[in-house]
């Protein structure tokens, strides 16, 4: 029916019908907070680029996922920063590990909250890439193995979920074998099936001291230009036995987390990443944007886009506000 019979507008007359309406609710179950670990103690060191955001020692960690699971977050994220790096970025798949210390004090002090290690080896290889160099190349398949006895070692601490970052071609089968071989065959996968070779990491690097030292990621993170080749992408992770799957970044790539949502019954999880909540801190900082109002709009279209799941810098104060706090 046309107008004057339909009228849009009845249904957005008072603030209880359009929640009665509302068809994408924002949770804070939906966020998953990411935290970067340091070795010490007391270290809270803030990084410029994220206001909001610091390098935290494990104590200080442990403080801030208390502060997590009081809001109601389910789960965190866990990047660390070696005291020292090396060709293969051997405190990736070492026992004492800032990220495996991590795990451990973690799962003590809340063994309910969900522990998720991001898995990958720029932040600990002194080159800053992703995997082995040879001959100024990422070798793929030598990387691979180095992947999984990564993701033994924080399953080994405690870790629920591993998820690697990297876009090696086979990294998630390797992994859930070298998983399942060595008796973790419940700990899940959450595979970033879907990252783009993108300039919103720019904060992440300084967050993290993952920067390459020479080249960029372009050989193996996706082409910003590229959509089908993420359905591709999705089919292969599903095959070799993702248990959920990340679109990364989110905002815009909403298209590509509507798809993939079209196409896989997996949970799908979307990352608001570092250089899209610098972006708004910065407007916000600026009094040029509504920062409480732009962050909620912005996990509800991510939501909406198709996401079960946010991996937001924006998760507690979000869950606050969604709390009305
Ligand atoms: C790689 C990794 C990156 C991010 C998450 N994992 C950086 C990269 O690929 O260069 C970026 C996250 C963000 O920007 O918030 N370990």
């Amino acid at each position: 029916m046309p107008f004057p019979i339909t009228r849009l507008r009845r249904l957005r007359a008072t603030p209880t019908l359009r929640e009665m309406v509302r068809e994408t609710q924002l949770d804070p179950r939906d966020l998953i907070y990411p935290l970067f670990a340091v070795h010490g103690e007391a270290v809270r060191r803030p990084v410029s680029s994220m206001p909001g955001v610091y390098q935290l020692s494990v104590d200080q960690l442990v403080r801030e996922a208390q502060e997590c699971h009081a809001l109601g977050i389910p789960a965190v994220i866990l990047f660390g920063v070696p005291a020292h790096k090396d060709a293969q970025g051997s405190e990736n798949f070492s026992d004492d590990g800032i990220v495996q210390r991590a795990v451990r004090a973690l799962k003590a002090a809340l063994p309910q909250l969900i522990v998720i290690a991001d898995l990958c080896m720029c932040e600990y290889t002194d080159h800053g890439h992703c995997g082995i160099v040879r001959d100024g190349q990422i070798d793929n398949d030598a990387t691979l193995e180095i992947l999984g006895r990564a993701a033994v070692s924080y399953a080994r601490a405690g870790a629920d979920i591993v998820a690697p970052s990297g876009m090696m071609d086979g990294m998630v089968a390797s992994i859930r074998s070298a998983l399942d071989e060595a008796g973790f065959a419940n700990v899940s996968i959450l595979s970033y099936a879907i990252k783009y070779a993108s300039a919103f990491y720019g904060p992440f690097r300084e967050a993290a001291e993952g920067a390459p030292k020479f080249g960029d990621r372009k050989t193996h993170q996706m082409d910003p230009a590229n959509a089908r080749e993420a359905l591709r992408e999705l089919e292969l992770d599903i095959q070799e036995g993702a248990d959920m799957v990340m679109v990364k970044p989110a905002l815009s790539y909403l298209d590509i987390v509507h798809r993939v949502r079209q196409a896989t019954h997996l949970p799908v999880a979307a990352y608001n990443v570092s250089g899209e909540y610098a972006m708004v801190k910065a407007a916000a900082a600026n009094g040029w944007l509504d920062e409480r109002a732009i962050v909620l709009e912005v996990l509800t279209s991510i939501k909406r886009a198709g996401a079960d799941l946010i991996l937001t810098y924006h998760a507690k104060d979000a869950a606050r506000w969604l709390a009305g706090m």
